[in-house]
């Protein structure tokens, strides 16, 4: 038989230039396919005189052999290639730390809505709430401001467009949530210990300023309540919320038409190099309004004053943000600057409470 010499040096070169398995079957359905070149040599094998057909056949079958066998080893190379090849491109550095936190956020002012309500929720305080959109008889008659009340002009209030003869009781937007104060007796009557946190809102404008922005309104009714536990309640939030060992808190006589006595709280405090030290130091801060409950407030509410006393506070919410995280500027809260959001922002799954700590 002649010519297997080439055939064979043929396969063999090709079999090792088969750059990928796809390529290398390529050559064994050439060579050893039903169709293939060896295949059919060897089926012609019986066409043959039994002496030739002998010394062929073994010839054949030698070739045949080694082509299987540079095929099967081939083949193996290229496996193992493309083994390595992926694991060259798959690498994977097991020991990073974890997922990346979501893209989105917490805004301090959620945040801060979130710790306090731990806070307060830990001191027997539920959650109130009130529409935005609000009668001025809640919003400032049942807080014992009349209309002709100086107070009422202070608010600069947004007030809702009526037309000429609109039979509905006058609405503006709140101007503080000490509504949700009446809201609240009137449907759960008395003794109550409810927080209200929420958006109000006043024409103002500059750093410290947003026509929009969050208080949180504190109510306490029962038979005894005092100033002292005003005091008491106040301090434990503060020292809860700045997370510090001590506070220190001054009253300051004041006045507000819903409470009396009222009183305006400083917590002491310290400005170095432009960083704000909550409980010590030789400076005062304001950060709240307070007072014993007006009897006539508790009498719009439908609550007798004979019976019932207490305490309410009003608190800026996004001024303790600024205080707590040393966020200078209030109008960037609510210009939704991704860049702000994402610095300021909160990983979204550490919600705060007290025994795993607020801020995380
Ligand atoms: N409503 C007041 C304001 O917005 C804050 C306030 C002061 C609320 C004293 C109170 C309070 O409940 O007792 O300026």
């Amino acid at each position: 038989m002649q010519g297997l010499d080439t055939l064979k040096a043929r396969y063999l070169s090709a079999i090792a230039a088969a750059a990928d398995e796809a390529a290398l079957e390529e050559v064994r359905l050439t060579a050893l396919g039903k169709k293939g070149e060896i295949s059919l040599k060897m089926r012609d094998l019986g066409q043959m005189e039994p002496a030739q057909r002998q010394a062929a056949g073994g010839l054949l079958n030698a070739l045949k052999d080694e082509v299987e066998a540079a095929l099967r080893a081939r083949k193996a190379a290229l496996g193992d290639a493309a083994l390595n090849e992926r694991l060259r491109s798959e690498w994977l550095d097991v020991t990073l730390p974890g997922r990346p936190r979501p893209a989105g956020t917490i805004h301090p002012v959620s945040q801060v809505m979130d710790e306090l309500t731990a806070i307060f929720a830990d001191m027997g305080f539920a959650v109130a709430e009130g529409p935005q959109v609000e009668s001025d008889w809640y919003n400032f008659d049942a807080l014992n401001m009349a209309p002709e009340h100086p107070a009422r002009q202070e608010h600069d209030t947004f007030f809702m467009a009526r037309t000429e003869g609109d039979a509905r009781p006058p609405h503006v937007l709140r101007t503080h949530t000490s509504p949700v104060q009446i809201r609240a007796m009137a449907a759960h009557g008395a003794p109550i210990r409810v927080i209200a946190p929420g958006r109000v809102y006043r024409m103002d404008m500059d750093q410290t300023h947003t026509p929009m922005f969050h208080q949180v309104e504190g109510l306490a009714i029962d038979r005894d309540i005092s100033m002292a536990n005003l005091k008491w309640v106040l301090e434990e939030f503060c020292r809860a919320f700045f997370e510090v060992p001590s506070v220190e808190l001054r009253f300051r006589a004041s006045h507000f038409p819903f409470t009396e006595p009222s009183a305006e709280v400083d917590i002491r405090c310290s400005w170095e190099g432009g960083q704000l030290k909550i409980g010590q130091g030789d400076k005062w801060m304001e950060i709240l309004g307070s007072g014993m409950v007006h009897p006539k407030v508790l009498e719009a509410a439908g609550v007798d004053p004979a019976q019932w006393q207490g305490f309410a506070f009003g608190i800026g919410i996004d001024r303790l943000a600024m205080l707590k995280y040393g966020i200078p500027d209030l109008r960037a809260f609510f210009e939704s600057d991704l860049r702000w959001l994402r610095h300021y922002g909160f990983a979204a799954l550490d919600m705060p409470d007290l025994a795993g700590g607020l801020s995380g």
